[in-house]
């Protein structure tokens, strides 16, 4: 049963903390006979997160949003919301089941604000929500062994909870992503989205973490080589990959996920575009890495063919055998346009003859403890016809090899390189015999 606070607490609770909250409630369902308005809450039955209305620490605006947060927590910190866009000016609003078995907000006028959605015709008695240990909130079906019809898990917003999964949702095909907040105080959606890069089938690529800013990417992990991100600069790696996991099923679906006991453990996208990844002390909320972690992490920051190393001044530099492409803006400390081959490849000055030769006469540079470029292509080959399958195919312009991705290959322009220290992959780069020896 929820119990509903009197007039006092409710002016208290405008004002003070959110662990006011915890002494008063114990309820972790919503079903249609019990909608709770703007004073109440879910707990979860450990008590973990809390369910209902809030108000932004620090916002100045006093809407109301519905949405997830840790309950044992002095620091307000807010994991998923649900009317984002649509808050509400007062507190009137009330969340309940919908006379079509949906969960749904609305105000005072009766007016939706938001809703689940579910499309499949379910009666108003015959559904219910309840709030996880975990952090999700389920709307189930009582009909149906409580079949579950919709899930936050499954729309997240801007934080990625242990058991979450990111990543193709196998059902609807969709790529489930972070999004951030607009700002600190201001949870409406954010110009940042971080996930699983797309697949582009047939062709075969390597999921990538990636975040992007309106639909450019701002930064990548590197490919998944079973067990880390092989892009991520030196001591990070080890860190990021507490319980973490990539499934890659190579037909177009791939998810990932983290495990971890303690709940107070999370990624989130925040609204200046990182990811960090948080775990709760008794001091505060404590920063293990963050992503972007260098300058030389902004993507493509020295442009095609060139490579970036955050240890030097200037961080950029080209290929060996490669030039700036316009060295008044590489002189600039400019380098988004990057470098140019010398020479060109033999295969290049040969394909329009038609002895279909291939690259005869073209060979490799080995580049050590690398970030690979972007868009690597998959291939089945081993270690031994890896570079020979690159050199036969005129547009293959590199190749590299993982134990445990395989043979990668790319073609077309190398962007977003970085040298590292400590971790990174040998790089085979594509050029001219001619420019081999020296
Ligand atoms: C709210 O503002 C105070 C004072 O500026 C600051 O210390 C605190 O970190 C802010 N809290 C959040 C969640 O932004
Ligand atoms: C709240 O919003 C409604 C329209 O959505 C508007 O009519 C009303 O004046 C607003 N109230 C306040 C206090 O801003
Ligand atoms: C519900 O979903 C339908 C299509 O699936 C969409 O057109 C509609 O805008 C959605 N409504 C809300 C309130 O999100
Ligand atoms: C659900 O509602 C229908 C009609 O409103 C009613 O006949 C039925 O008894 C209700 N079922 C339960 C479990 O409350
Ligand atoms: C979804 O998963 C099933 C079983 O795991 C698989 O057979 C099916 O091909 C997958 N669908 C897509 C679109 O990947
Ligand atoms: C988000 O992007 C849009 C379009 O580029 C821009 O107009 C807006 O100012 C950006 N918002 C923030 C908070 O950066
Ligand atoms: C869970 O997170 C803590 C850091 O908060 C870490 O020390 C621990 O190794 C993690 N556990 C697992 C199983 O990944
Ligand atoms: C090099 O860049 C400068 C500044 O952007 C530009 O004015 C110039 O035309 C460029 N030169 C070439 C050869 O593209
Ligand atoms: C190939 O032929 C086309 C047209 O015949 C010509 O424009 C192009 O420059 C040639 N490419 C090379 C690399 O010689
Ligand atoms: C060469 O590589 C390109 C790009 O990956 C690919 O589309 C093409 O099919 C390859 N050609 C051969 C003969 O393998």
């Amino acid at each position: 049963m929820v119990v509903l606070l009197n007039t006092r607490i409710l002016i208290l609770l405008a004002t003070s903390s959110f662990l006011t909250l915890k002494l008063c409630f114990g309820e972790d369902r919503i079903t249609f006979s019990t909608p709770i308005k703007d004073s109440e809450t879910l707990l979860s039955k450990s008590g973990v997160f809390r369910f209902g209305f809030f108000t932004p620490v620090n916002s100045t605006a006093r809407l109301r949003y519905v949405g997830i947060w840790y309950d044992k927590i002095p620091v307000q910190t807010v994991v998923w919301v649900a009317n984002k866009d649509t808050p509400i000016n007062d507190t009137s609003g009330v969340v309940s089941i919908s006379d079509d078995g949906n969960l749904v907000v609305t105000d005072v006028r009766n007016h939706l604000l938001w809703s689940t959605n579910v499309t499949v015709p379910v009666a108003p008695n015959a559904t219910w929500v309840q709030l996880m240990d975990s952090g999700n909130l389920r709307l189930q079906d009582n009909r149906n062994n409580g079949e579950i019809l919709w899930e936050s898990f499954k729309h997240p917003y801007n934080s990625f909870l242990p058991r979450m999964t990111l990543g193709t949702n196998n059902r609807t095909g969709e790529n489930l992503k972070l999004t951030s907040w607009r700002s600190y105080t201001d949870p409406s959606t954010g110009n940042y989205t971080a996930g699983l890069a797309s697949f582009t089938f047939p062709k075969l690529m390597f999921p990538e973490l990636l975040i992007w800013k309106n639909n450019v990417p701002i930064w990548r992990s590197g490919p998944w080589n079973g067990q880390v991100f092989i892009g991520l600069p030196d001591v990070d790696s080890l860190l990021f990959l507490d319980g973490f996991n990539l499934v890659n099923d190579n037909q177009g679906t791939f998810s990932m996920s983290f495990a971890n006991d303690s709940f107070m453990y999370h990624f989130n996208l925040d609204p200046d575009g990182a990811i960090y990844q948080r775990d709760w002390s008794t001091r505060g909320w404590r920063i293990g890495v963050r992503f972007p972690s260098t300058d030389c992490d902004a993507f493509g920051r020295c442009g095609p063919y060139g490579i970036c190393n955050s240890r030097e001044d200037p961080p950029c530099k080209c290929v060996k055998r490669f030039v700036p492409r316009n060295n008044t803006e590489w002189n600039r400390r400019s380098w988004t346009s990057g470098c140019v081959r010398k020479a060109s490849l033999r295969c290049e000055r040969q394909s329009n003859v038609s002895n279909g030769g291939g690259g005869k006469g073209d060979g490799f540079l080995k580049l050590q403890k690398m970030k690979v470029p972007i868009n690597a292509e998959q291939s089945l080959a081993n270690a031994q016809a890896c570079p020979k399958q690159c050199l036969d195919n005129c547009s293959c312009t590199a190749y590299a090899y993982d134990r445990g991705i395989g043979c990668m290959l790319w073609s077309g322009d190398l962007v977003d390189m970085q040298s590292f220290l400590g971790s990174g992959i040998d790089l085979y780069v594509r050029v001219a015999h001619s420019e081999l020896s020296e």
